[in-house]
């Protein structure tokens, strides 16, 4: 597959893109290795995906990195995640810097281990200033979680007096989410084959253009980035009109 960056019309690239990196076990497995060694493989590509997306005008990066069913993979998996993901932002901030990233989590962040939290702070503190990209992070992150904690802020602030049920809206709910202030993402892609959602971004994907490619998550780079933004240039995002009323 030849780059499609030339083809791309950089007038029309999705201000976020939302990605679930999966297949890192996978792509282990299949070469003899031990899935860690996936994991580790996957950081190369969140550094060149970050990278192109920036390069082409993509204001927010969503990846999923971390999901609050994977605490109940083996311990030992678990752990070495953890780790990594310590590792991966304390060497990374500097670069991040460097190309301008600001990086941000969403999730139930606080409830990480201790040292996974303070690395993850100290990169958002140490980035807030960067305007060309945000990379958030999706860590510890639940879809229905976040629309639970949202909906028990809203109530708690009814239960105040605050606001009348009559009064919450859709920009309501929306400030009560952890990705409050973050545009919906327009493209929603995920690796490695499988066709589903696993708890992530329900509310913000509710019109988002799915792309689904059987290239493992260490097998992504630039290129395949470039080839989903085209795919989703070329389709038509009716929102409910027919297709005269859009174009
Ligand atoms: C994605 O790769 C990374 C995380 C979920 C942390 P997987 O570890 O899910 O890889 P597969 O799906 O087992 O191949
Ligand atoms: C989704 O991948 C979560 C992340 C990419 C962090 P999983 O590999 O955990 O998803 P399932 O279990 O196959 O749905
Ligand atoms: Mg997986």
């Amino acid at each position: 597959m030849p780059d499609q960056l030339s083809k791309i019309n950089l007038d029309h690239v999705p201000q976020h893109i939302a990605i679930i990196m999966d297949g890192n076990g996978r792509w282990a497995k299949q070469k003899g290795m031990p899935r860690l060694l996936g994991h580790r493989s996957g950081v190369k590509s969140v550094r060149e995906v970050t990278e192109a997306a920036a390069e082409i005008g993509v204001k927010y990066l969503t990846l999923y990195a971390f999901s609050t069913e994977n605490w109940n993979r083996p311990p030992a998996e678990v752990t070495a995640l953890m780790t990594l993901l310590v590792e991966t932002i304390k060497g990374e901030i500097r670069d991040l810097n460097k190309n301008k990233v600001r990086l941000q989590a969403i999730g139930d962040i606080e409830a990480l281990p201790a040292a996974t939290y303070k690395a993850l702070m100290d990169g958002i503190e140490q980035t807030k200033n960067n305007d060309r990209i945000t990379l958030v992070l999706a860590l510890n992150y639940s879809a229905k979680w976040e629309i639970l904690r949202a909906t028990r802020l809203i109530a708690e602030q009814a239960q105040k007096g605050l606001l009348k049920a009559e009064d919450i809206s859709e920009s309501t709910f929306e400030s009560a989410l952890s990705t409050h202030g973050i545009p919906d993402p327009e493209l929603l892609i995920r690796t490695s084959g499988e066709t589903r959602i696993s708890n992530f971004l329900l509310w913000q994907i509710a019109y988002a253009e799915l792309y689904f490619t059987p290239v493992f998550w260490p097998d992504f780079g630039r290129k395949e980035l470039h080839e989903a933004i085209l795919n989703y240039q070329r389709r038509e995002r009716r929102f409910g009109l027919t297709s005269e009323q859009v174009s």
